[in-house]
């Protein structure tokens, strides 16, 4: 990315485009995060709720990050400083920034979790474990500070390295490969574990909504979850947008990656809770007590050991987890770095180095106290993204001239955007009043 005195760079092509933002949003939210989530939120239920957020919710605020992005040509910070002078907007910009500290904190230590699994894949002591044998071991490696911090540090400075070096480029050309490829792994896993036995009460515990699991609580956990997953309510996406093409559609831009990662979260989902179920008739397993941060790593070795070749697959599966982790950490940290160099006035260098250190001073605190990082993951998605995404909709809906706005959403006058009447009402009204009310109530009940 460039300083705001150079010229600025963009994205050569609108799959360009998509690819960066989705690679952004597709990562450990989706497939890690989403999961458990659901499994301790109800099910069917959360996913419910989390389809109508990101529908109502999210795609205006993503729509409206691309727009403010694309029509200042700015980071966040200075976004907002440039279409508002003199106004206090600048502080979302600021919010962002602490936002993204936070979330990478934790992220990050997740993150370094999947070299583990690599690890442990590659070496074979996956193999022939029962799910409670593999939740043992994940509950011990967990527990232990050395190793979790050892593969945090190296995760970290892998995406500080990428930053530094400016060799997204690379990395992109890589991801194009590396992300279809997950995704196909991910199908190949689906279909396999719809075959077993006992796979269907799964597949009903994920799309049969129970709607006496809702509460206010669990409303505003899958708010926050649509949040994180889609990436908006920080940021990422103003500056994302500062590099989309002005000949480029942002309505359609929006719908291609909020729909790839709506999709993969949800076959995600459909390639865990099978497993679950159907690994079920061993001992006490159930999703109760296998829903929380371990899920991932416990239900997907499972299935994958049971299919020949579970060894290769294994690893594979975490080599791509680790990557769609490395292509979304590097997106947050470029908000701090950007913000450093745009503002403080650092050398990337310095900016980034700075970043790195102070992420990995939280991060220890993270890794070695499941307070912290149960904090950092809870206030983070349901608390500053939400927050940061009601100031963003409020702003393109209220305060933001609309002339500005329609010559965004139509190219001026180039596209015809028949969602526009649909997406003001969005913006000036649901997503503003719908976060407001989640907000409260899910605050109110969760303290
Ligand atoms: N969306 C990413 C994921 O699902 C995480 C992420 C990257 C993120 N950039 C973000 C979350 C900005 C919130 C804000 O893994």
């Amino acid at each position: 990315m460039q300083t705001s005195n150079s010229p600025r760079d963009s994205f050569s092509s609108r799959f360009g485009v998509i690819a960066a933002a989705a690679g952004s949003a597709i990562g450990l939210g989706n497939i890690w995060r989403f999961p458990y989530e659901t499994g301790v939120n109800g099910g069917g239920a959360f996913l419910f709720v989390y389809l109508i957020c990101i529908l109502l919710i999210g795609l205006p605020v993503m729509i409206s990050e691309f727009l403010i992005g694309r029509s200042a040509q700015r980071n966040p910070f200075g976004a907002f400083k440039k279409l508002a002078p003199g106004k206090p907007w600048f502080l979302i910009g600021l919010m962002g920034v602490v936002a993204a500290f936070m979330i990478l904190a934790f992220y990050t230590v997740v993150a370094g979790w999947t070299l583990e699994y690599i690890y442990q894949s590659f070496l074979g002591t996956l193999k022939d474990k029962d799910p409670v044998e593999l939740k043992g071991m994940f509950d011990s490696f967990r527990n232990e500070s050395y190793r979790p911090l050892l593969w945090f540090v190296i995760f970290i400075s892998l995406t500080g390295w990428v930053v530094i070096a400016g060799i997204k480029d690379g990395i992109e050309k890589y991801t194009k490969v590396l992300m279809p490829l997950l995704l196909l792994m991910l199908i190949g896993m689906s279909v396999y574990v719809l075959t077993l036995p006992g796979a269907f009460k799964g597949i009903e515990f994920l799309f049969k909504p129970d709607f006496s699991k809702l509460s206010s609580e669990v409303v505003l956990k899958a708010l926050g979850q649509a949040f994180f997953s889609l990436s908006i309510g920080m940021g990422t996406l103003i500056t994302y947008g500062s590099y989309i093409k002005k000949k480029e559609n942002l309505g359609a831009t929006a719908l291609s990656v909020a729909g790839a990662d709506t999709f993969i979260a949800v076959l995600a989902g459909v390639a865990i809770f099978p497993a679950i179920f159907a690994l079920g008739n061993v001992q006490s397993l159930d999703v109760s007590s296998l829903a929380d941060e371990g899920l991932v790593f416990i239900t997907l070795p499972s299935i994958l050991y049971s299919i020949p070749g579970g060894q290769i697959l294994s690893t594979m599966f975490f080599i791509l987890l680790a990557v769609a982790a490395l292509t979304s950490t590097i997106s947050v940290l470029e908000v701090i770095v950007t913000y450093f160099v745009e503002e403080l006035k650092l050398t990337r260098r310095k900016a980034t180095v700075s970043a790195v250190l102070s992420v990995s001073v939280l991060g220890v605190l993270s890794v070695l106290l499941t307070g912290v990082f149960g904090f950092l993951n809870f206030t983070s998605a349901n608390i500053l993204l939400p927050l940061g995404g009601l100031f963003i909709v409020l702003f393109v809906g209220w305060f933001m001239s609309r002339k500005v706005t329609l010559e965004e959403l139509t190219n001026k006058g180039e596209v015809r955007a028949r969602f526009i009447p649909v997406y003001l009402f969005l913006v000036k009204f649901v997503a503003p009043i719908a976060i407001a009310i989640i907000f409260i109530y899910g605050l109110w009940s969760a303290f």
